[in-house]
């Protein structure tokens, strides 16, 4: 490692992606991996600065997992582990915090709106989250992180942690630029299409999940709000049609032009199911692999594992030089 630039991303514990997350980002890190040395997390530590079922988060977490397996992320080619597996993650995220400003902190959109949501519930981790997200990025020295705009405001922070490390300590920390991928195209809600399609939405017919099955998708497909006009085109103030043709070209490769004329002289119904069935196609083989990976515990298992001893011994030569750099007596 070391010769290709390091690619690090965290991946919440959520257990499925939205045809959105992954239209717009999820396939492309397949392809990443020839280009970059990446490492993936599953950051159940994060996970936990709300709070959670027990039982649902194990369950999420291990769905997530193979999840990324099956959308790509190859266990050969790449270090995919669980956050909590690797012990370094917490123990420079210490350091990170006595190096972080109670004030930036205070400033993080984020808390601010988590907070404002959870009330009841505004916990020190949920403060320091940014300072564990500097940590996992910093152990790796990692050079890119993909985010989108909602962390950008901690990859900015994570910059300035590591840089004023680096004044205090002397240069050390690699500071990790944003990696800007390839975005494919966005994909809205499909019972609100001037609004991005989300996982958090009240109403299950406005999201396809990657993990819905042929009927459901196709359900959700033919309840797609639209307009009272009939014709297949992309225009503006057609934000429904305009949301179906970018999701089928997606899913098809085809081009607008193209999917006009094959559905021209035809009804939003026929376009609507069309929709619907190339989208379950194009999923076909991503449930598919995940339905056999997470039957398959044990090899889940030793993937994890071995993902795990891998990330540690990197970040474990990263920790053991900070804890000498700041002063803590060296224990070998
Ligand atoms: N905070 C990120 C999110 O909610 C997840 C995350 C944790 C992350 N650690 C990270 C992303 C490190 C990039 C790099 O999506």
């Amino acid at each position: 490692m070391k010769d290709k630039k390091l690619i690090f991303s965290g991946i919440q514990p959520t257990g499925t992606f939205t045809l959105g997350n992954y239209i717009g980002a999820v396939r492309n890190w397949g392809p990443l991996q020839d280009e970059y040395d990446c490492i993936y997390c599953v950051v159940d530590m994060h996970a936990i600065t709300v709070r959670q079922e027990p039982a649902k988060l194990r369950q999420n977490t291990l769905n997530s997992y193979a999840l990324l397996m099956a959308c790509g992320i190859d266990v050969e080619k790449s270090i995919l582990f669980i956050q909590s597996h690797v012990k370094t993650h917490a123990e420079l995220n210490w350091i990170l915090c006595c190096n972080t400003q109670f004030g930036e902190l205070s400033r993080m959109t984020q808390f601010k709106d988590k907070s404002q949501r959870h009330p009841d519930d505004v916990n020190a981790g949920l403060f320091t989250y940014p300072s564990l997200m500097a940590a996992d990025i910093l152990a790796y020295n990692a050079d890119l992180v993909p985010v989108g705009v909602d962390q950008k405001q901690h990859l900015e922070l994570a910059r300035n942690i590591a840089q004023r490390f680096n004044q205090r300590y002397g240069e050390f920390f690699t500071v990790p630029e944003p990696y800007i991928a390839e975005v494919g195209a966005k994909v809205m809600s499909l019972q609100d299409p001037t609004k991005k399609m989300s996982k958090s939405d009240e109403n299950p017919n406005a999201v396809i999940l990657i993990l819905d099955d042929k009927d459901t998708i196709i359900r959700k497909c033919r309840r797609a709000v639209t307009d009272s006009e009939s014709e297949i085109v992309y225009r503006e103030g057609k934000d429904g049609i305009n949301n179906l043709m970018t999701i089928y070209a997606s899913v098809t490769g085809k081009n607008f032009a193209d999917i006009e004329s094959e559905f021209s002289g035809k009804g939003y119904g026929d376009f609507k199911l069309a929709v619907g069935e190339a989208v379950a196609d194009h999923l076909e083989p991503v449930r598919t692999e995940f339905a056999r990976l997470i039957k398959d515990k044990a090899y889940l298992k030793q993937c994890y594992t071995a993902g795990a001893e891998k990330a540690l011994r990197y970040s474990q030569r990263t920790l053991s030089k900070v804890y000498h750099k700041i002063g803590f007596v060296d224990r070998v």
